[in-house]
């Protein structure tokens, strides 16, 4: 494994069949990502940029209105100080400046994950999450776990 920044990819031209960059283009020089991808693809490679969203609550396999607006709540919390990302995310990555400059762009908003979580699952889910984290450091343990308990109520 290598690690390197997004606009300096290590490896030479035409070396790999895919990139991939999974909620995290928002952060790159965009444009010199790009460039990489391209440099380091092999003629028709596979550059695949995708997001986690906002998810869907779904209960005993049955879409449920009021556990996601329990979700949308607790996520207006700990991801208000997420911004600009945020906002790209939410977009669905609509922003011209993620298309990608190469024959045969494909759109794919029909591809999903479907996650079985307990509701301490989704709880745990909430505390990986960087602008949870970030709240906790800019608010207090107590916050956060105020957060936690009062939409593990709900
Ligand atoms: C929201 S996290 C997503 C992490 C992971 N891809 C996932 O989906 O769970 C954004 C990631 O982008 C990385 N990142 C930000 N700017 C970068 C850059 N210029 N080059 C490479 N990685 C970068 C950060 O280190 C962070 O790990």
């Amino acid at each position: 494994m290598q690690v390197s920044a997004a606009e300096e990819i290590q490896g030479p031209a035409e070396s790999v069949q895919l990139v991939t960059a999974c909620t995290c283009c928002p952060y790159f020089d965009i444009p010199r990502f790009f460039a990489e991808a391209d440099r380091v693809l092999v003629p028709a490679g596979i550059l695949a940029i995708y997001s986690f969203t906002v998810p869907k609550v779904y209960h005993n396999g049955v879409f449920s209105t009021e556990l996601t607006n329990i979700w949308l709540q607790a996520y207006k919390v700990f991801a208000c100080g997420w911004s600009p990302v945020r906002k790209d995310v939410e977009d669905g990555y609509r922003d011209p400046r993620f298309r990608l400059p190469f024959p045969g762009e494909v759109r794919d908003e029909g591809h999903y994950q479907d996650q079985t979580l307990t509701l301490d699952g989704v709880l745990a889910y909430i505390k990986t999450f960087g602008c949870y984290q970030k709240m906790v450091r800019r608010c207090g343990a107590k916050r956060g776990e105020a957060l936690l308990q009062q939409t593990k109520e709900r």
